[in-house]
């Protein structure tokens, strides 16, 4: 029986790179049904809500979401969908997987890099609390738990265990936010010792910022707290030739979104330009979550081959290939991988 899962296009080019990556997975013959619902400024001009009530709806029934990037307002308006999504299904982990694509002709290419990011994905200066204390005095809460701090420890260094990776680094910056910071480390600290044969470190994020643009390669997993780990998160991307690339998954005890780690791209939304890699990445991710190994092995090869080829190739990463070319490229070399073969 099919497995159903919940695609929420999105906004600017969310639906053309959702469109692209639903084409390609079908490909692989991954035995998935979609249930398409709407989130984001589309959904709130047509149903006049920004998470209507059906996006839950589907999400409790399937557990699995595959997210196309939508927009939230800058210095105003609405919460970002995003974060109350993450919020209201407890999907704590913002999982990151960071690799050179073949081809690409970014400054880091000869470097063998290979990090994941895992960032907390529910608190920090995310939770919202902001408030006016006097005219021209503001505030803002960062809210760190043991709790929280405790889950995104374990999922990383159960990762690294069942991943064999090397080394865990925590990063923070506690030496100024004693507390807050203070107790994120002390979880990490508390964790670590549970897998002695994962190496563990710390790093103060100002630091970690100049040794991943000098060092990138000495890094394996990075562990941090929501705010560094979405800056930190685009710093990694950008090392593998940017954000229409890496993948994306957002993961709690019973919910797992898949999304790009992009936005919505407003200058070239509807032009056929947008580099659908990133969504389709995640859909590796999701297919992986979803115990559909071949299929994920052949979407991920017949990527990276598309990219060794570099005849199909969007704008974005140097070629000239519109969406659809790109993906019927995907789709081609899906076709030629025997899924025996795939791994
Ligand atoms: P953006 O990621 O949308 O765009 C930054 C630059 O990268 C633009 O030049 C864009 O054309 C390019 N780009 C991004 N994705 C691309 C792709 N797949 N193919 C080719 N080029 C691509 O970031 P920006 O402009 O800061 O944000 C625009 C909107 O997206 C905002 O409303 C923001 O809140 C939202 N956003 C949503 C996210 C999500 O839903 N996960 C994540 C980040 C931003």
């Amino acid at each position: 029986m099919a497995r159903l899962i919940t695609l929420i296009p999105g906004d600017g080019i969310g639906p053309e790179v959702a469109e692209a990556t639903v084409r390609a997975v079908d490909a692989t013959g991954a035995a998935l049904e979609w249930e398409r619902v709407e989130a984001g400024a589309r959904a709130l001009a047509e149903y006049g809500q920004l998470i209507p009530d059906e996006v839950f709806a589907s999400l409790e029934v399937t557990r699995v979401g595959l997210k196309g990037p939508t927009a939230t307002p800058i210095g105003g308006g609405h919460q970002s969908i995003n974060v109350a999504l993450r919020k209201k299904l407890g999907l704590y982990t913002n999982f990151r997987p960071v690799r050179m694509l073949p081809g690409l002709p970014t400054r880091y290419r000869d470097l063998p890099l290979d990090l994941a990011i895992f960032r907390e994905n529910t608190e920090d200066l995310y939770s919202g609390l902001e408030h006016e204390v006097v005219p021209g005095v503001v505030e803002s809460l960062k809210i760190i738990t043991r709790n929280a701090s405790l889950k995104i420890a374990r999922a990383c260094f159960e990762y690294a265990r069942r991943e064999s990776r090397r080394k865990v680094t925590a990063i923070h910056k506690a030496n100024i936010m004693k507390l807050s910071d203070g107790l994120f480390l002390k979880c990490c600290r508390e964790v670590a010792p549970q897998f002695p044969e994962v190496l563990y470190n710390e790093l103060i994020v100002d630091n970690a910022c100049m040794q991943l643009v000098m060092r990138p390669e000495t890094f394996d997993l990075l562990l941090l707290p929501n705010l560094y780990g979405d800056i930190i998160s685009d710093l990694a991307a950008g090392l593998v030739g940017g954000l229409g690339i890496v993948p994306g998954a957002n993961l709690g005890d019973h919910h797992a979104i898949f999304e790009a780690v992009h936005g919505t791209a407003p200058d070239i939304a509807g032009k056929g330009l947008a580099n659908p890699t990133a969504l389709m990445q995640s859909a590796v991710l999701m297919l992986a979550h979803l115990g559909e190994r071949q299929a994920a092995a052949r979407l991920h090869q017949a990527i990276y081959q598309v990219y060794a080829a570099a005849e199909h190739l969007t704008g974005d990463v140097g070629g000239h290939a519109t969406t659809s070319e790109f993906t019927d490229a995907v789709i081609r070399a899906i076709a030629h991988i025997p899924a025996r073969q795939a791994v």
